[in-house]
């Protein structure tokens, strides 16, 4: 049986931003339309805007019957606006978290909500200071026995190394680490757990899931779609910050970690911290690394602008929108294996995969024409869209010559299960309320990220500007040049 919630409220910061009314407030709903939401649950906006609990809740509504997951249920829903609240405030006016405090006591008393409390900062990070210190001052930081506070954050995580661990150290300075709930979404995407699955649950796929047998792994993070109006949080981060610094250095972590002890959070955060700290940027950079920028071209039929002309975006901007690079992994099971992280806005299409590409056969008993469809065997993980995997081999071509072709073997979520995957963001909230770590990187975890990526972006800072690439392609041509370099070549999804 899947486990409720217990006694508890939402505090959401940054309740008018993009994240809180497509991801989160549609999240909340489905969990309390799947029943994991304790009937006492309430909901709590702040922000600045002079809202009454009737209009914000007019905003929740709006946001669940567009983005929620699960169908609307008039009952469901009513329960839930019973407990929406609106606290109308400023991150630096201590008045206004007294107001949230007082607000918050009030459900304590009037719904029972235990005094138990999770903040959700889905804000800027140079506003983490501020609320944490506002929180603390307010008294809700600090709990009695018995009940709990805990602070989500949402990513960038800083912008290096040092600014990560200054924002730890401000964040650790009122939360200790056990409240302090990292959001990563893609661990809480269900193809994602099934990496651990897939490799500990077989005992078909570990034996070869090493440098005796994978040549190389390519980690895809594709996306079709632009920039246009993320120009306020996007311009000057770019793509190697947004998503290699969490989530492909998390996948990275998930395919090369050695098997934990048990799934216990602690363990299976060492064996990502391990595998984290043996991993560095492979060098000369110049060669190992790529980024882009795109500019106008044709998607999906559609003629759409360059970065540089999108809403938002400075006319100089020198922000990458594709960024690859490539990661050793110096572990007995990894050395030797070379690991490519690539990812971009504007491609192709939107896909994410992790693909382990297997060496050639050592020898082939047959004449070279017989295997010239032949290419290297791999094992897809495709996380989305689409989700499943795929393994691709040699078989050969029906007929009278001994003609060697690829095929491929598909396991497909959307054949296979009956059940339909939560969204990330339903399995992580849920995961705060009940207090379960597993799927969120610690500090240590965010900290090696940074520790990997760095001398990567101190590299592009120094050395003009990205390549331009043409909007519904794969990227720059540096990207390409890359993996020939090699001898390889980038996956076409
Ligand atoms: C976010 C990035 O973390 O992930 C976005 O900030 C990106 O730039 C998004 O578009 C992609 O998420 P998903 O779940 O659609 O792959």
């Amino acid at each position: 049986m899947p486990r409720i919630a217990g006694p508890c409220a939402v505090v959401i910061f940054g309740v008018t931003g993009d994240l809180a009314r497509k991801k989160l407030m549609p999240a909340i709903y489905d969990l309390a339309n799947r029943g994991l939401l304790p009937p006492s649950f309430a909901l709590i906006g702040f922000a600045r805007r002079d809202w009454a609990d009737e209009d914000f809740g007019k905003v929740v509504y709006d946001a669940v019957k567009q983005h929620a997951r699960t169908p609307f249920r008039q009952e469901v829903w009513d329960r839930l606006a019973e407990g929406i609240r609106f606290v109308q405030g400023t991150f630096d006016d201590e008045s206004s978290f007294e107001r949230l405090k007082a607000t918050l006591d009030k459900l304590d008393q009037e719904r029972g909500t235990g005094g138990n409390h999770a903040f959700y900062l889905s804000i800027p990070p140079n506003a983490f200071p501020v609320v944490c210190e506002q929180l603390s001052k307010s008294g809700l930081a600090d709990k009695p026995e018995g009940c709990w506070s805990r602070v989500v954050i949402e990513k960038p995580f800083g912008h290096d190394l040092k600014s990560a661990e200054a924002l730890n150290g401000v964040v650790n300075g009122v939360f200790p680490e056990a409240s302090v709930f990292r959001i990563d979404h893609y661990l809480g995407k269900e193809t994602v757990q099934n990496i651990l699955a897939l490799r500990f649950a077989n005992e078909l796929f570990e034996p070869v899931w090493n440098s005796h047998y994978v040549d190389s792994v390519q980690i895809t993070m594709a996306e079709d779609i632009g920039l246009g109006g993320r120009g306020g949080y996007y311009d000057g981060v770019g793509a190697a910050r947004d998503v290699i610094q969490n989530h492909l250095l998390q996948l990275l972590a998930l395919t090369a970690m050695e098997e934990p002890v048990s799934f216990s959070p602690s363990e299976l955060q060492a064996e990502k911290i391990k595998v984290l700290s043996a991993s560095t940027l492979a060098e000369p950079l110049d060669e190992t690394t790529s980024r882009g920028q795109y500019t106008a071209g044709w998607q999906g039929g559609e003629r759409v602008v360059g970065l540089l002309e999108e809403e938002g975006f400075s006319t100089t901007s020198t922000t990458e929108t594709f960024a690859a690079i490539t990661v050793d992994v110096d572990t007995r099971r990894w050395a030797g294996v070379p690991f490519y992280l690539r990812t971009g806005k504007r491609l192709g299409r939107r896909v994410t995969e992790i693909a382990l590409i297997f060496k050639r056969a050592p020898h082939l008993p047959f004449d070279a024409t017989m295997t010239e469809e032949l290419g290297q065997n791999a094992l897809v993980i495709r996380v989305q869209p689409d989700e499943g995997i795929t393994l691709r081999f040699g078989s050969k071509v029906p007929g009278n010559a001994m003609e060697v072709r690829d095929v491929s073997m598909d396991f497909s979520y959307g054949s296979a299960f009956a059940e339909e995957s939560p969204e990330a963001y339903e399995r992580l909230i849920l995961d705060v309320l009940l207090g379960e770590p597993s799927l969120f990187p610690v500090n240590a975890e965010v900290e090696l990220a940074w520790k990997i990526l760095d001398p990567a972006l101190e590299y592009w800072a120094s050395h003009g500007k990205p390549d331009p690439y043409e909007s519904g392609g794969w990227g720059p041509d540096s990207a390409f040049e890359m993996m020939n370099r090699t001898g390889r070549a980038w996956r076409r999804p």
